[in-house]
């Protein structure tokens, strides 16, 4: 009942707002796909119900004393129990596809190549896609997505140790590929891989939370580790597409590619040349670092070498072979966009971003974005087209946006039981999509940057890892004290419904 009254509220709200230029209209392919991203550890509850092993992401929550709110993702959403419910929501507003993690430790639970697989996990994933299908909607499934069986980090090391690590995620991806694979034609392996290595084993703010410097933990090299790490994961990711080329392909006919974060970095000083150098630099330290080996030259970019030394890993011959075109698509995830100056002293050996500073205005104190609060607030729909741009020109590949979203200010304080219209108006939220969509689909129409989908972060509010439950960046509503998690759909979902029935060509 409720449900159907806040459809009525948002769409009577809605008639007010202008969808998008008229000249934007069927601007995107028949075949574009659109929906919500999601991850695991962020919606699904159940913990450890029906033989799922922890993942470092739950010793996280339950003993570093780092999560904002103190609280753990035991419950979530519960989306586990409430799967039918959430893709019915889904429907209705519009969507025609789903992006998702698996659970490593809910399929394996304890991780390993000899360890055995859970069936009752393998049945959730089953049901989950099962219904997706029924409902016209297709599944785009990610494989990894921060939650490392807790049992691979304890054994070895998890990622810090290439050797052990590969055979084990190797062996993960094939029970998913054969499990799966007859239904499931869109396959991400690593989720923001560059996000995980370094807000995991630098800033140490993140799962498994090494860090050596600041007032971190003080463990590990953060120097060195996040480096390591990233490597593990690109020639793991190798493995996992040679595999599913040699062994699935042939038969499953999907694709599989692998996720990128990246912020637009533009020069502080437009005019300077120090400055144009230190953006483009920036944005090889954040996104070539990741993108040359897979997707341009097998290696690290030169600018990364030449500050780091051997304290960026080789690819040896083989490993260079390997990973070099081993997605079939540009997988992208962004969020905002910096400015960025040079500096004149010598890079700090804990400096990963290519010895640069980051603003949020320029030298003629023009802002990213309107001056808010939090990170997320500032949005910069200019800078997603320079990047869609920027990645289209050096990479070439098409692109699936794999995520772009934001929180909006206010919404933690909403109570559901007394004001649901506040719940209803999230305007900033939809100004936010128009803004970026719209972007996109300039890049796409004038640009001629290929772009095959776009899936908003995120359907439902969720666990925001070190942030708990206090970031919001749901088109749904979470009201996270009742039992039933219930969901309150915001008007941004609605927007996008008629925001993609305008952009959509017919
Ligand atoms: C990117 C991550 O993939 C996702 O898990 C996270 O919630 C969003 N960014 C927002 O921070």
């Amino acid at each position: 009942v409720l449900e159907s009254r806040f459809k009525a509220e948002a769409s009577i709200a809605l008639r007010n707002t202008i969808i998008m230029e008229e000249d934007l209209r069927g601007s995107l392919g028949r075949d574009f796909f659109h929906g919500y991203a999601t991850a695991a550890t962020q919606v699904e509850g159940a913990w450890n119900r029906d033989g799922k092993g922890p993942t470092i992401w739950d010793t996280f929550a339950h003993t570093s004393g780092r999560v904002k709110d103190k609280s753990t993702p035991d419950d979530a959403v519960r989306s586990y129990d409430l799967y039918k419910q959430d893709v019915n929501l889904m429907k209705s507003y519009g969507a025609n596809a789903y992006r998702f993690s698996l659970s490593w430790a809910r399929i394996i639970p304890l991780g390993g190549k000899d360890d055995p697989v859970n069936e009752k996990g393998v049945k959730y994933y089953s049901n989950l896609i099962d219904e997706l299908l029924r409902n016209g909607i297709t599944p785009f499934v990610t494989l990894f997505h921060w939650d490392v069986p807790q049992a691979l980090e304890d054994r070895y090391g998890g990622m810090l140790n290439q050797e052990a690590y590969t055979p084990d995620f190797v062996r993960y991806a094939t029970v998913c590929f054969e499990r799966f694979g007859d239904r499931v034609k869109h396959w991400i392996t690593y989720n923001e891989p560059g996000v995980y290595a370094l807000a995991g084993y630098a800033a140490g703010v993140h799962a498994p939370a090494r860090s050596s410097f600041r007032d971190r933990n003080d463990i590990g090299d953060s120097s060195t580790e996040p480096f390591i790490v990233g490597h593990t994961q690109l020639v793991s990711h190798g493995h996992v597409a040679k595999l599913y080329r040699e062994k699935f392909k042939p038969t499953q006919n999907g694709m599989l590619g692998i996720t990128l974060h990246g912020n637009w970095s533009e020069p502080w000083d437009a005019n300077d040349p120090l400055d144009q150098e230190a953006a483009e630099r920036a944005r090889e330290f954040e996104i070539a670092w990741y993108a040359d080996p897979v997707h341009k030259t097998g290696d690290y970019p030169a600018s990364m070498r030449f500050q780091l030394g051997d304290r960026l890993p080789h690819f040896t011959e083989a490993e260079s072979k390997l990973v070099l075109g081993s997605s079939d698509f540009y997988g992208m995830n962004s969020y905002t966009s910096f400015f960025v100056r040079h500096k004149t002293t010598p890079p700090d050996i804990n400096d990963h971003k290519g010895n640069i500073d980051q603003f949020d205005e320029n030298k003629e104190g023009v802002s990213r974005g309107p001056a808010s609060d939090t990170y997320w607030l500032r949005t910069s729909p200019w800078g997603f087209r320079k990047l869609l741009n920027w990645i289209w020109v050096r990479y070439h590949k098409s692109i699936y946006v794999t995520e772009n979203g934001t929180t909006a200010k206010g919404e933690n304080d909403i109570n559901p039981a007394t004001n649901k219209s506040q719940i209803i108006n999230d305007q900033f939220r939809i100004d936010f999509f128009k803004g970026y969509v719209g972007e996109l689909a300039r890049a796409v129409k004038e640009d001629g940057v290929d772009v095959r989908s776009y899936f908003a972060w995120t359907f439902t509010d969720n666990w925001e890892w070190a942030a708990g439950y206090t970031d919001r960046f749901g088109v749904t509503f979470i009201d996270f004290d009742s039992p039933d998690k219930t969901r309150y759909p915001k008007q941004s979902a609605y927007y996008l419904r008629s925001l993609f029935e305008h952009l959509i060509a017919k």
